[in-house]
C-alpha cells in the first residue's frame, strides 16, 4: 500500500520546503518511488525538488472544459484527457511529480476534480510513497484534496496565529470526518526553547507538538541558489530535524504494523 503524505498549515510556514526535506529522507531511506504532487496553486514543490514543471493538470483540465482538446478517431473524451494527465507527470530518478497548478478558463470544474481524483487513485500503486504539498488555509480540507491520508504534517511557525491556525485544522480535520489516520504537529524555524507565550496558546489549544525545526540558513541559500532541496547535506539542522520527525512517524507506523 502506498503511504500517503500530506502537508497543511499557514501561509509561509515551511509546508513546501519541510514537503522537499521529507521526500529528501524518504529517498534515502527505502522509500522511493515517490509521487510529490503539488496541489498549491502557486505551484513552487518542482523548484524546491529541481524539476522542471511543464504543463499543469489545471492548464489540460481547461484546455478539457473549453473543448479544446484535440480527441483522436477511436478514443473516448475520459481516455484522450488520461493520456493528457498523463504527460503533466514531470519524471525524474526516485520521484515523480504532478502540478495541479490553477483552474484555468471558465467553466465548472466538478468533473475534472473526479477526473483528478482518479488520475491519481489511477497513479498510486506505482510508489511507495504520495508526498502531496498544499496551498495555505483550510480549503483543501474541506475540498477534500486531503480525504485521505495516512500522515498529515500540519506546519506552523514560532507564533500564536501559526499556532491557532494548527488548532483550527485540528477542529477541521474532525468536523469534517476526514479519514486522516495520523496528525503530526511541527514547529519551523523554531528556536531551541518554545516562548512561554507561544507554549501557553499550545497548552490553551490542547496541542502537543511532535516535532520542531531550527531555522537553518541553508534553507534560505537553496532557495536563493534555486538549488533541489534534495541536495541538503545529512547534518544541516532542518535535514536533521526532519530526520527525527521521519523515525517517529515510521517507527508509529512500524508499531501499527506490528500490531
Ligand atoms: N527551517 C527553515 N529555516 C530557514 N528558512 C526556512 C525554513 N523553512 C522554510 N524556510 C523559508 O521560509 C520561506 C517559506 O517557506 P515555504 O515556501 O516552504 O513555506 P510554505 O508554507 O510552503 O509557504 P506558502 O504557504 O506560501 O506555500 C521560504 O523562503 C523558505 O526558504
Ligand atoms: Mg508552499
Amino acid at each position: 500500500m502506498t503511504v500517503s503524505i500530506a502537508m497543511a498549515g499557514k501561509g509561509g510556514t515551511g509546508k513546501t520546503s519541510v514537503a522537499c526535506l521529507i521526500i529528501r529522507h524518504l529517498l534515502r531511506h527505502g522509500g522511493a518511488p515517490v509521487l510529490a504532487v503539488d496541489a498549491d496553486p502557486a505551484a513552487n514543490l518542482g523548484l524546491g525538488l529541481g524539476l522542471d514543471v511543464g504543463k499543469t493538470v489545471g492548464q489540460v483540465l481547461a484546455g478539457f472544459n473549453e473543448n479544446k482538446l484535440l480527441i483522436p478517431p477511436g478514443l473516448s473524451k475520459e481516455a484522450s484527457l488520461n493520456i493528457r494527465l498523463n504527460e503533466t507527470i514531470v519524471e525524474s530518478r526516485d520521484v515523480d511529480l504532478v502540478t495541479m497548478g490553477r483552474g484555468e478558463g471558465a467553466g465548472c470544474y466538478c468533473f475534472p476534480n473526479h477526473v483528478l481524483k482518479s488520475f491519481i487513485d489511477r497513479l498510486l500503486p506505482n510508489y511507495r510513497h504520495l508526498v502531496m504539498d498544499n496551498e495555505a488555509g483550510l480549503e483543501h480540507l474541506s475540498r477534500g484534496t486531503t480525504e485521505s491520508v495516512d500522515d498529515l504534517i500540519i506546519m506552523s511557525n514560532h507564533s500564536v496565529k501559526g499556532v491557532r491556525t494548527v488548532g483550527t485544522i485540528v477542529g477541521l480535520v474532525g468536523e469534517l470526518k476526514l479519514n486522516v489516520r495520523r496528525k503530526w504537529v511541527v514547529l519551523n524555524q523554531c528556536p531551541a526553547e518554545v516562548d512561554p507565550l507561544v507554549a501557553a496558546e499550545l497548552d490553551r489549544l490542547g496541542i502537543g507538538i511532535d516535532a520542531t525545526i531550527p531555522e537553518d540558513r541553508l534553507v534560505i541559500e537553496f532557495d536563493w541558489h534555486r538549488r533541489s532541496l534534495l541536495e541538503m547535506p545529512g547534518d544541516s539542522l532542518a535535514v536533521e530535524a526532519v530526520s527525527v520527525l521521519m523515525d517517529k512517524i515510521g517507527s508509529i507506523r512500524f508499531n501499527e504494523v506490528e500490531i
